[in-house]
């Protein structure tokens, strides 16, 4: 059994080490088709097994043309981090331990690990310290966890005991969007009961912020609980909502504040760049992400929020045969929507550790930079329409303000292979969408990259 482990872990670490290390070189487009790999892989269930390094060496050998280089320095599609060095050792340290890290029980060091984390992300952010945290498995699960707390206030405020009474016959409930708010906010709200028909939208302007200016009319006509959620870094431009005065219009309305920061809130890690997310302290809930801008492996989301009480009532679970903390200690599952969980606290409190404040700063203020020089070395050529105001990771880019040559030069660029990034559109424009969040990228990737597309769209008219 120990021989086994020692060697199946030793293959796995060595392939693995072999395959971050092709990374700088490698396609970051996968090699074979999806046929191609339905057919490397075993495809009848066997009837007998195999030994696990066997098994690991046939594994990879299937996989690896079909693996995307996303954890490597060229890759600037959706927004996609990579895995830093300690977080992605941590990792594979959580996977070792196998922790279930749902009860202190279940592994007081995972507890711990995480507390500390989640305190640590608290102080970089600049986020209430009483706030109370939960670490899921992306942003979505974070605006689910953290506007489940938001329902759970809003409602017992308007005197509905949601616990009890569930949503049938609970005082209407209105949730206030922007108009470009990530696609993720209404996924949550749909599997919290809050469907189309309860979401107002504010118009969104040029870069696709919240027309803060119009929020206080809409507010006033409205009854009832409310949520407004406001973004920090708009999925496509990177644009912030005016958070500040989201929060005071929103106050005075007693609505909850609740901010989708999946990227765009670590602007508040950098000295260079918190003047973004000005006044973010004073909402009461947020989502982001530590698999994005942390770099650290999938999969990692944070909620927080400043209502604990809110938000242990939303999430909160006993069970006679579970082995309840009765010392004071932080039982994750309380604040969680899973029960049985990763021990995610490893790897983000490793990154953090790694980076310290200082290195958080310097990887938003680095990727800031590549992001600013990719959309000067593009806007050199007269053909080139770079779409948004750069305020931090994201560029969008247009070819000949031509949608159909936009979307080709997108698919040649992915054909290529020396980068990988995704198109969009854009206010009803094609875009090329460029997002910078890799940790390991350097100026030269980011020239490489500039030179490739370029060099691509040279060739499409
Ligand atoms: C602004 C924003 N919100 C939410 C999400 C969803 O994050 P996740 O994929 O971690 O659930 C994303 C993903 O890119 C995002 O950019």
């Amino acid at each position: 059994m120990q021989d086994d482990h020692e060697q199946a872990l030793g293959t796995a670490a060595d392939m693995g080490i072999a395959w971050l290390r092709s990374l700088p070189k490698r396609p970051v487009a996968p090699t074979a088709t999806m046929d191609q790999l339905r057919s490397a892989f075993v495809s009848e269930l066997p009837e007998h097994g195999l030994p696990a390094t066997d098994v690991l060496r046939d594994l990879a050998a299937a996989a690896e043309p079909g693996t995307v280089a996303m954890a490597g320095p060229r890759y600037f599609g959706f927004v996609i981090g990579g895995s830093h060095p300690a977080a992605l050792g941590a990792d594979w340290l959580s996977s070792a331990w196998d922790q279930n890290a749902g009860l202190v029980v279940g592994g007081p060091a995972a507890a711990v690990a995480e507390e500390l984390a989640g305190q640590w992300v608290l102080d970089l952010l600049g986020l209430p310290a009483a706030a109370s945290f939960a670490l899921v498995t992306g942003c979505q699960m974070a605006h689910f966890t953290a506007l489940a707390a938001a329902r759970h206030h809003v409602l017992s405020a308007a005197g509905w005991d949601l616990a009890t009474e569930g949503l049938f016959g609970a005082p209407p409930l209105t949730v206030v969007v922007g108009g470009e708010r990530h696609v993720t906010v209404d996924r949550a709200l749909r599997f919290l009961g809050i469907g189309r028909s309860s979401i107002l939208h504010v118009p969104a302007d040029d870069q696709g912020r919240m027309r803060t200016d119009q929020l206080p009319l809409l507010l006033r006509d409205l009854e009832g609980p409310v949520i407004v959620c406001a973004q920090a870094g708009n999925v496509n431009t990177g644009a912030f909502d005016d958070i500040a005065a989201i929060c005071d219009v929103a106050h005075d309305s007693h609505a909850w504040v609740h901010v989708d920061g999946a990227f765009g809130m670590w602007a508040a890690a950098s000295p260079k760049y918190a003047h973004l997310v000005n006044g973010i302290e004073r909402a009461d809930s947020w989502a982001t992400d530590a698999h994005k801008w942390l770099n650290v492996p999938f999969d990692c989301g944070i909620a927080v929020v400043a209502h604990p009480r809110s938000h242990r009532a939303a999430m909160s679970v006993h069970a006679d045969y579970l082995e309840h903390d009765t010392h004071g200690d932080r039982d994750q599952m309380d604040w969680n929507p899973e029960f049985s969980r990763r021990a995610r606290g490893f790897p983000l409190y490793a990154v953090l550790r790694a980076w310290g404040r200082e290195g958080v700063a310097a990887v938003v203020e680095r990727c800031c930079d590549h992001a600013r020089r990719f959309a000067e070395t593009l806007a050199v050529r007269p053909d080139v329409e770079i779409v948004n105001d750069v305020v931090l990771n994201q560029v969008l880019v247009r070819f000949g303000n031509d949608d159909e040559r936009t979307r080709a030069v997108v698919a040649g660029v992915q054909k290529d292979g020396t980068c990988w990034l995704s198109g969009t559109t854009y206010q009803g424009r094609a875009a090329m969408r460029i997002s910078v969040v890799n940790w390991s990228t350097t100026t030269d990737d980011v020239d490489q990259s500039a030179e490739a597309i370029l060099r691509v769209a040279a060739t499409i008219s």
